[in-house]
């Protein structure tokens, strides 16, 4: 039935790059025969199998004929895997992104239920061998399984499609509550996939009961099969698992209640009711509850269908595909990689905030000792100490295994003294935000360091150039700027200082690359990009507040950009005297559009480090004796006008970093924002954004983007 009823469909997408289905039998000793359907692009690692609609036929059939060998009986069991790395990546975005009417969507989303249906009604049980990447509908396959094993190496376990202007509509949105309980259901599918599209690792997904059994991955395959034949065999085996599934699953009425009205709290403060998404997928959760499997498979469809046509997933699907995928893998104007050198060992000047985040990330995924310096004795203890406590609270949470953990707490070590500095290849200082602190920092460095030694900075806003002038080997300094916090922040912006080599940038890249940070190339000038944007943006909302304009109008003005926080709340979560202080450079820099505010100082001065208080109602508010600090305007905007006023702003600095050459094309300030942001993708970027909403043209004549 399956390959008849979408041949129309499949027949649209000729150029997809096809999921192949290939099966082959296993004998399991006393259990009789199942059959291994493994799910295959014939590529290599790095193109990940997805699923559009030709793949989707294909599998259907497969599953069509294994039905009919079930019903024969010559089958025991039918399980699913995918080629190595992943189980498969999900529904192939480029082909759902390109579905031209909502009933072209409505039957892609029926195509995955219908495959997926019957995989679950094959009559014998299922399982899915989860050996790697499951995203989106590559989990909804393991889902529609009866059982589920996991490598304890897999990543990449998630449902993204909030995060991506869609639900887990293919059936995740039914079973994921069923299986392991609303509220780490809608962890899964709203806080992990809008809190930056966060992936779980195999031994997560085993905890959260998505998987009931997590194998090792050396032979994964073997034991995944070893186990379906327990369950095929032994009542015991079956009657653990349905203990743990009770376990897992259990919730009440009231569970459910918390758990959507959580996850509503949760969306309205990440998207501001901007991306219709999340809400959707709520909706369908919600209302799904007293519904029928068919019933809710209805709705799943119907919403899917209205979805794939909403300019937000448009916009998302451009963001997600050409930035967040092309661009953020080949950044623009990175030097030749053959230029770049190994890395042996790290350096990090300072034992702080950012210092001892930078330790944990290096020794995680570069596996090099990693040293850190500071002024004295307790700061080094404090700095090594923390990475020690990252460690445990990573290993308690299985998102690190004993021998990583044991490795990485190893890896890192700390001394008051740069001498330890002598053999690294590489030394990142992470000292005070003073330009005199960190040429002295780079002079002492580079006493110590041999020739090649890489040195640099992760400033956030001062000039690179003017920190290595002094230096006998200007040209080994490069500005390397984490975002706070660094496991959590995918950018790094690589600042080219003016005499940066091109070694230095091409090990530069290299590096932010097996960090697995999304690198973009910036050139030397005051905050680089997310910095710069934010702090305009900032700017004009903390200057409408001090001409008189309330503080709920003026932190609530920009709701219609979905942003992924309200201005205060930004404020408060950079630090009032950090955004001053990087606003100062900025108005060294820039003049006037950057506005050093009075108020603020004063709110630094008196030690208040955040504009709004809750009060004894649960309500927020600035409290009376913040106000009494403050000097207002009599010129107060309304919510519209200062939405204008920032749009105009934003495209005024974006206009004029192009026009400086801060980064090579719009496209490289999309991708900052988002990653180094958080960004919504449903607005396609800044500058799509700022086209569409005619700033760009208003202010400089011109829109950003060629249609
Ligand atoms: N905090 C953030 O959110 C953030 C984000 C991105 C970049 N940055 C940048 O990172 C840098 C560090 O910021 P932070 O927030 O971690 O500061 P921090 O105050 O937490 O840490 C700075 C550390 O440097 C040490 N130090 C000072 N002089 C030193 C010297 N001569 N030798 C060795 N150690 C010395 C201090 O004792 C302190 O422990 C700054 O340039 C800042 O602009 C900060």
């Amino acid at each position: 039935m399956i390959p008849a009823d979408y041949a129309d469909l499949a027949a649209k997408f000729p150029d997809e790059t096809v999921t192949h289905a290939y099966v082959r039998d296993v004998e399991l000793p006393g259990a009789g025969t199942l059959a291994l359907v493994t799910l295959d692009n014939d590529l290599d690692h790095r193109r990940p199998t997805t699923l559009g609609p030709n793949s989707l036929v294909e599998l259907g059939a497969v599953f069509e004929q294994l039905k009919a060998r079930t019903a024969a009986g010559s089958l025991a069991a039918v399980a699913v895997t995918g080629k190595p790395y992943y189980l498969a990546a999900g529904a192939d975005l480029s082909a759902v992104g390109r579905l031209a009417t909502e009933e072209d969507g409505r039957q892609m989303a029926r195509l995955g239920h219908d495959v997926y249906g019957t995989l679950s009604g094959l009559g014998v049980p299922t399982f899915a061998f989860i050996n790697g990447a499951a995203m989106g509908g590559g989990l909804e396959i393991a889902l529609a399984a009866d059982y589920r094993t996991v490598s304890a190496a897999a990543n990449g376990i998630s449902l993204p499609e909030a995060f991506l202007g869609l639900i887990p509509g293919w059936g995740g949105v039914y079973r994921l509550p069923r299986l392991i309980g609303p509220r780490n259901a809608l962890k899964v599918m709203i806080e992990n996939a809008l809190g930056n599209n966060r992936a779980l690792k195999g031994p997560e997904a085993y905890e959260l009961g998505i998987a009931d059994a997590c194998f090792e991955p050396a032979d994964f395959l073997e034991q995944s099969l070893a186990w379906a034949g327990r369950i095929l065999a032994e009542d015991a085996e079956r009657a653990t698992v349905a203990e743990r599934r009770a376990q897992k699953a259990a919730a009440s009425e009231d569970d459910w209640e918390q758990a959507i009205s959580a996850a509503r709290s949760f969306v309205a403060a990440r998207t501001g009711g901007a991306a219709p998404a999340p809400a959707k997928l709520l909706e369908v959760l919600a209302s799904g509850r007293g519904k029928t499997q068919a019933e809710s498979t209805a709705l799943e469809i119907e919403s899917l269908a209205e979805l794939m046509q909403t300019p937000q997933f448009r916009d998302t699907v451009h963001a997600f595909l050409e930035l967040v995928q092309k661009r953020a893998k080949r950044p623009a104007g990175a030097p030749d990689k053959a230029l770049a050198q190994p890395v042996a060992k790290v350096g990090i000047v300072g034992a702080g905030l950012m210092a001892s985040q930078l330790a944990l990330l290096f020794a995680r995924q570069l596996k090099v000792p990693v040293v850190m310096t500071d002024v004295d004795q307790a700061k080094v203890d404090k700095g090594v100490a923390y990475v020690r406590a990252e460690v445990d609270k990573l290993l308690a949470k299985n998102r690190l295994a004993p021998d990583a953990a044991n490795r990485t707490r190893a890896l890192v070590t700390g001394s008051v003294s740069k001498e330890a500095f002598a053999d690294a290849d590489f030394v990142i200082e992470a000292v005070f935000e003073d330009l005199a602190v960190k040429k002295q920092v780079f002079a002492e460095v580079e006493a110590v360091v041999s020739d090649d030694c890489l040195l640099a900075t992760n400033t956030s806003s001062l000039s690179v150039g003017a920190m290595a002038a002094d230096l006998l080997h200007p040209e080994r300094v490069v500005g390397f700027h984490f975002f706070n916090p660094v496991a959590a922040m995918p950018l790094l912006e690589i600042v080219r200082a003016p005499k940066t080599s091109d070694e230095v940038l091409a090990t530069a890249f290299s590096l932010g690359q097996a960090l697995k940070k999304t690198t973009v190339l910036v050139q030397d000038s005051a905050a680089f990009v997310v910095n710069r944007v934010l702090l305009r943006l900032l700017g004009e909302i903390t200057a409408a507040f001090d001409e008189g304009t309330p503080a709920a109008v003026a932190d609530t003005a920009l709701k219609p950009m979905g942003l992924p926080m309200t201005p205060f709340n930004l404020l408060a979560m950079v630090g009032l005297p950090v955004a001053q202080h990087v606003t100062e450079s900025l108005h060294a820099a820039f003049g006037d559009r950057f506005r050093v505010s009075a108020n603020l100082q004063r709110l630094i001065d008196a030690g208040v480090t955040s504009l709004w208080s809750t009060d004894d109602g649960g309500r927020q508010v600035v409290p009376a004796s913040t106000l009494a600090l403050l000097e207002f305007g009599g010129t107060p905007s309304t919510a519209e006008e200062l939405l204008r006023r920032t749009q105009d702003a934003l495209a005024e600095e974006v206009g004029l970093m192009l026009e400086e050459g801060v980064v090579q094309a719009p496209e490289d300030i999309d991708l900052c924002m988002i990653m180094g942001a958080g960004w919504p993708l449903h607005l396609g970027g800044i500058t799509p954004y700022l086209d569409r909403v005619g700033a760009a043209e208003r202010i400089t004549g011109r829109k950003f983007n060629q249609q």
